[in-house]
Order: C-alpha cells, then structure tokens, then sequence
C-alpha cells in the first residue's frame, strides 16, 4: 500500500529524508512512500526536493491548509529540536497519523521500542531495551546503548553516542559526535555541544560544552502550555 507522506519542513533536513525514502520503496518491506506535500513557511528547497522525490507536491505556509489530511502521514524535518516539538504537538493536537521512517541500514535490537514520528538514519545502531521516544531524530551513525531512553522530540546529530542507560529529556539536543557516558541523564531542552562528553547528569535547559562537560549558558524551559 502507498502511504501518502506530508513532511513538515521543506529544508536540507527535508532533502536527507526525502533521498532515503527510495530505500525504504526498495526495502524488504516493499514500503511505498509518496511525498504529496510539503509544510514550509519559506521557500525551502523545493527544487531539491521535486528533484529527489521525483513527483510533484504541493505545497503549505501551515498544516491547516493541506487537504485530506486524516488519509495522510505527517513526519517532521525540522532540525531544532524546539520547533520540532512545537510542530509534533499540533499534529497530536490535530488527531493526525504521525508517520515512522526508519532506514532498512539501520540495526534496531528486537527488545527496543520506537515511537510513532520517530527518524532514523543509516547507520544507526540501536541497543536492547532503548526506549525511543515519538518524534525522536536520530541522525546517521548514531549509537543508543542498551537501556537508554529518549523522551519525545530529541535531535541527535551525526556520530553522537548515548551509552548504556543514558537518559535525553523531551527536546534534548547532542551535537556531532557528542557522547552522554553510562547512567547519566540530560534534562528536557537542554543541549550538549559538538565533541562534547557529558560525564554527570544536568537538568532541564543547561547548554553543555567541554570534557568533561560544564554549564555554559541556560535556555528558558517552555512549560506544557506553550508548546
Ligand atoms: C549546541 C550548539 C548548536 C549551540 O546551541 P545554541 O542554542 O545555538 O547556542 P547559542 O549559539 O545561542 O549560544 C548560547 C550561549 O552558549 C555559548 N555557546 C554555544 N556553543 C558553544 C560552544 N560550542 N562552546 C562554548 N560556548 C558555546 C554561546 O557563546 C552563548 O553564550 P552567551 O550566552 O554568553 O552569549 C552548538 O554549540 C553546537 O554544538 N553546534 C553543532 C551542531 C551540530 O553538530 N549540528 C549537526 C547538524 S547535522
């Protein structure tokens, strides 16, 4: 059956989403996936995308003005981990079918769970019992050790590495190759700087830098009403 795809985000991290899904057309699953639209304020990279995705889409300022939107799958490509959860909480306020795309590259321990709107790229591994959260964003080459848990929305780019138990709090950010050592928690919005090691758990909006990591700057913390 082909399911029909709207990504929210029309960007670069659009175009990375967009380019793998033909491995999913090709995968052992036989899932078919057609982009029918695209949610972006801006331009975006429209061109990139028609070109990649091979089809036309249309496309939207906001959610409200896609149509048909309860027989479609909504993703979202949007890399800041606070707009991607600002835009993952209107499509639950909404009702609408969030979709999962997991890469057929990468290696998902049987005992590990994956939220619906979760991404996750080639190459990544995924350990037993890890709970990943909805809306999660899981970048290439990343590794989630056994019995780690991402709430919703966290944004993990290339190479970061959560070892066993580690804990990303809703929102969460790691840089490119940053690591979280075993056991040890970062709280919801907080952020963990490129080729950072975080070696002591921290709470919610700390932005994190160095090795060992310390506090260099706190985010304010939406409360539940605003996002
Ligand atoms: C985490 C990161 C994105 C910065 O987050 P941010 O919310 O944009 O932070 P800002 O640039 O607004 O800076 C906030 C404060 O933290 C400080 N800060 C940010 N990054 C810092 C770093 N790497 N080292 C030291 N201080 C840093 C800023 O100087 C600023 O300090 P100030 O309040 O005294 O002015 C950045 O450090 C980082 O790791 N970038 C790599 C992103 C990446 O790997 N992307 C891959 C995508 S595929």
């Amino acid at each position: 059956m082909t399911r029909r795809l709207v990504m929210c985000g029309g960007g670069s991290l659009a175009v990375e989403i967009a380019t793998f899904l033909r491995d999913l057309d090709a995968g052992e699953r036989g899932d078919d996936v057609l982009v029918t639209d695209v949610v972006s304020p801006g331009a975006g990279r429209a061109v990139d995308l028609t070109a990649v995705c091979g089809n036309a889409f249309t496309t939207h300022a906001d959610i409200a003005s896609v149509v048909a939107k309860e027989a479609k799958q909504f993703i979202v490509c949007i890399g800041d981990p606070v707009v991607r959860h600002t835009v993952y909480v209107e499509i639950v306020r909404l009702g609408l079918t969030l979709a999962r795309i997991v890469h057929p590259r990468a290696y998902i321990s049987p005992s590990a769970v994956i939220g619906d709107g979760a991404i996750v790229y080639p190459g990544v591994f995924i350990g037993p019992f890890a709970q990943v959260g909805e809306n999660v964003l899981l970048n290439a080459q990343v590794v989630i050790g056994h019995d780690a848990r991402l709430d919703d929305s966290v944004v993990l780019s290339p190479s970061a590495r959560l070892c066993g138990h580690a804990v990303c709090g809703t929102a969460a950010f790691l840089g490119t190759g940053a690591s979280i050592l075993p056991n040890v928690s970062l709280g919801a919005y907080s952020k963990l700087t490129a080729g950072s090691v975080l070696s002591r758990s921290v709470g919610d909006g700390f932005l994190m830098h160095g090795n060992p990591a310390a506090g260099r700057h706190m985010y304010r913390v939406p409360t539940d009403e605003a996002t």
